[in-house]
């Protein structure tokens, strides 16, 4: 059955790939006409042509381009067992960061046990996890995530995985009973957790199981995890490209596209479409504090918002782009850079987006509404965030993998020993306050 969608996938799957094939030749053209404007004795006209492509542009650029060679080369490297199906028993997390992490870590876990999935479901979504029907709410993942990419760059990466998408109210099989528990592949914190020691522990897992026929579909309900697997202990190339097939979903990244848009226009402000790290554009303030008196460095929100507004000044940024799951703190913020002896400004994606774009936002749920900010931020000049936040991390290691691509690697960890309570800082983004256990996580732990 899935052989058969994945026939009837194949011509979308090429048109993409001759989109793809033409994006190079028209962004040179475009780039030709920018910079050749024959007979143009104004200076206006290429300003005006980059602003009729903006958006467009905009989005045909990702942080990081995929390349499915990497993941196809770990793929390869397991024996496959094509009865064996993976579910993401409770769905993944709602929320920008763990979204990601709950999948990525979960096909990492499939990869390595030679496990086809059904599609992960999205926490909250109507999905029955504990009973032995497995009834996913198909379109969850479409809410967060770009299914059509998904299934190409997994088709191309991992071909011996096959995906299960159940139809609503479709019994697909019956679930070994319980939830099984991956091991930890944090090799950095025990040399014992090893691939095989993953497996010995899912095999054993198995075996007890009566029901348990392995020349017979065999389904299981495997518990979501987050920074599991020691990703700079795996080949550089898996690290990097893993995260890639999941593409944030196609309305959020539109309004981000929107919204970056507009604050070039209105702030009359250059911003290069073309450019992943836009030089002199904006600064990207995660604001990310624990309400109340905090003594941690940076957790309070004047130490914080005081910080970011420092930083932007050093860069010699006015415009900040700023987002917080705290709609006081946003205003508070905006006050505190208008006031600032410094002329800045600050601005949310609710000060930037058009009305009928407003509109579109709000019927968003809070984590799509957030992935708006989490796309803008990534393409920040400088980036500012909070130990605390795995959103801010999100954002700061796609930016260092960005940073890598470009031969530009610097150590992100000396901040560590040159600021006090400043935990991260590569030179493009920087990540206030101190957390023990957090810091151990997440660095290692999270797929860029
Ligand atoms: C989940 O399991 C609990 C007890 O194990 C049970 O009370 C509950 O009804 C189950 N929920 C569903 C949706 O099956
Ligand atoms: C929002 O921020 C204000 C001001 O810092 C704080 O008093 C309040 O507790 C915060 N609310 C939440 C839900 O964190
Ligand atoms: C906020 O945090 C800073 C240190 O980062 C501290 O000096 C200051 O006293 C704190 N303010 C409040 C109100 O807790």
């Amino acid at each position: 059955m899935f052989v058969q969608r994945l026939a009837e996938r194949s011509s979308a799957f090429y048109a993409s790939v001759v989109a793809l094939t033409l994006l190079p030749i028209y962004l040179v053209s475009y780039q030709y006409q920018l910079y050749h404007s024959y007979g143009a004795t104004g200076t206006t006209a290429p300003l005006t042509l980059s602003f009729a492509n903006f958006q467009e542009t905009w989005l045909s650029v990702q942080t990081i381009p995929f390349e499915a060679s990497a993941v196809a080369e770990y793929c390869s490297r397991t024996e496959w067992h094509p009865n064996l199906v993976f579910n993401l028993a409770e769905g993944a997390a709602e929320d920008v960061a763990d979204l990601r992490s709950n999948i990525l870590d979960f096909l990492f876990y499939a990869i390595e046990a030679g496990a086809s999935v059904v599609l992960p479901s999205i926490a909250g979504a109507p999905t029955q996890h504990n009973s032995s029907d497995i009834v996913a709410d198909k379109s969850a993942f479409g809410t967060m995530f770009d299914q059509d990419w998904f299934f190409a760059s997994m088709a191309e990466a991992c071909p011996q995985m096959a995906i299960y998408t159940p139809e609503e109210d479709h019994k697909m099989a019956d679930a070994l009973p319980g939830v099984y528990v991956p091991s930890s592949r944090r090799m950095d914190m025990d040399l014992g957790r090893t691939k095989k020691a993953y497996l010995d522990n899912l095999d054993a897992w198995l075996k007890e199981k009566p029901q348990f026929q392995p020349d017979q579909l065999t389904l299981v309900n495997v518990e979501r995890t987050r920074w599991q697997v020691d990703t700079r202990n795996m080949p550089q190339r898996l690290r990097r490209n893993l995260g890639q097939v999941l593409r944030t979903a196609t309305e959020s990244r539109r309004l981000a596209a929107v919204a970056v848009q507009e604050l070039a226009s209105r702030f009359a402000t250059h911003i290069d479409p073309r450019m992943v790290v836009p030089k002199n554009a904006f600064y990207g303030a995660q604001l990310h504090t624990l309400g109340g008196p905090a003594s941690q460095p940076y957790s309070n929100f004047s130490a914080q918002a005081n910080a970011y507004l420092a930083e932007a000044i050093k860069h010699k940024l006015k415009i900040i782009y700023v987002a917080s799951d705290n709609a006081s703190e946003l205003a508070l913020f905006k006050i505190r850079a208008a006031t600032h002896p410094l002329p800045l400004i600050a601005v949310s994606k609710f000060d930037l987006l058009p009305a009928d774009e407003i509109e579109a936002l709000g019927k968003m749920t809070a984590t799509q509404q957030a992935l708006v900010d989490f796309e803008v931020m990534k393409r920040s000049s400088m980036f500012g965030g909070a130990v605390k936040s795995s959103f801010s991390y999100s954002v700061a290691l796609a930016r260092n993998q960005w940073l890598a691509d470009q031969g530009k690697m610097n150590d992100p960890w000396f901040a560590v020993h040159q600021d006090v309570g400043v935990v991260y800082d590569d030179g493009i983004s920087r990540i206030l306050g101190r957390d023990e256990v957090l810091e151990q996580q997440i660095p290692r732990g999270m797929w860029p």
